[in-house]
């Protein structure tokens, strides 16, 4: 089938703004490009009017499935701005399969990947001035999938809207790389297998906000999920997945069905074998880690995510006893990661995995064209 073309309406000169680049006022998700993309799916046209326009509010049926049924899915990639102005994405290919994964999860269309990997190439290009440039910030993108059709009955959805929004943004946590403490929680649970915990969905969120709060109310920056039959292993954090270092091996939860299949989970295991080290996907429970903890065994904690990037975990919180972990400083390992994680995604070290692309001004006319 003949690939639908992306059409291009651009901002009116007047209307464009200046992009943002200071990373001291940047934050996460607070601000966005000039433009963004979408594309509508019916069961009778198939996709079509793929486009990227000036960003402006939706229109949404009252009656949409997603505002009452919550078919919504979503990813989160980056764009990185190069040392000679190039503009790089990060496999690409990894945020497709589980945007797909997604989907399927949640008896949705999936998006073609042809069509998601194009409409990301082309909106990178189009808002390639917005790519910030200071350490620790990038373009971050946000493809999103909603049904659309206005209908109380109970069913998925037959229409569909695609959307990418990017904008510009620095560290998620406001500590920026600094230790993060985060809170054990021991009332709620995330998900269980054959559940949702493991796609990208909005359920996952709404879910973990009451949590996320009373937490925040004890001045953590988020919480550490246990699993939902014994409440014992670990899962994941909030926002990222978890790791930890004990007697100078990595651990982390394995890929059960109810942890988010994190890319930048997936990439520090890869580099950490890569160089040598003894790495474990097993379930670890949380008695584990703590002992570890309070021996001295357990040195470092951190956790990983294409917005939080790697977040070093400075102090535990269980049942009102604090554990400190690496006297509350960021661990080498952590450091390592961050540093070759942060340079590769720039083009400034050897992509010896073949996960970078630097996505070429010249290729615009192509990806509009379809
Ligand atoms: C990401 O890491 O891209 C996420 O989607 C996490 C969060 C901001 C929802």
């Amino acid at each position: 089938m003949r690939p639908i073309p992306i059409e291009f309406c651009p901002i009116r000169p007047e209307r464009r703004r200046a992009p943002l680049t200071d990373t001291s006022a940047l934050g996460f998700g607070r601000h966005f490009s000039d433009h963004f993309f979408r594309a509508d799916f019916s069961s009778e046209r198939g996709w079509s009017h793929a486009r990227i326009e000036p960003l402006r509010t939706l229109q949404i049926d009252p009656a949409a499935i997603c505002l009452h049924y919550g078919q919504a899915i979503f990813e989160g990639l980056k764009a990185y701005r190069g040392p000679n102005g190039e503009s790089f994405l990060f496999r690409l290919d990894k945020s497709v399969e589980r945007f797909t994964n997604s989907a399927r999860r949640l008896n949705m269309e999936p998006v073609p990947a042809e069509l998601f990997t194009r409409a990301i190439r082309a909106l990178v290009l189009s808002e390639r001035d917005w790519i910030p440039t200071c350490p620790g910030s990038a373009l971050y993108i946000r493809p999103t999938l909603i049904a659309t059709d206005p209908y109380l009955g109970v069913r998925a959805g037959s229409e569909y809207l695609f959307f990418v929004l990017a904008g510009p943004v620095g560290p998620y946590y406001p500590q920026g790389f600094n230790p993060v403490s985060i809170l054990v929680e021991t009332e709620d649970v995330r998900a269980v297998r054959g559940g949702l915990g493991e796609a990208k969905t909005a359920a996952n969120y709404a879910h973990g906000l009451r949590a996320q709060r009373r937490a925040a109310l004890q001045g953590f920056a988020q919480v550490l999920w246990l699993d939902a039959i014994e409440r014992r292993f670990v899962e994941e954090v909030g926002t990222m997945n978890i790791f930890f270092v004990i007697d100078g091996e990595l651990i982390t939860p394995p890929l059960n069905g109810t942890i988010l299949p994190g890319i930048t989970r997936d990439s520090v295991l890869a580099l950490t074998r890569a160089w040598g080290l003894t790495v474990h996907e097993r379930p670890i429970a949380i008695d584990e880690v703590l002992d570890a903890a309070q021996s001295g065994r357990l040195t470092e904690a951190f956790g990983t995510g294409t917005a939080a990037v790697i977040s070093p975990v400075g102090k535990l919180s269980h049942r009102g006893v604090e554990h400190v972990i690496n006297g509350g400083q960021s661990g080498p390992l952590s450091l390592r990661l961050f540093d070759h994680l942060s340079r590769l995604q720039r083009g400034e070290v050897a992509d010896e995995l073949g996960w970078v692309e630097r996505v070429d001004t010249r290729d615009f006319k192509a990806e509009i064209a379809g």
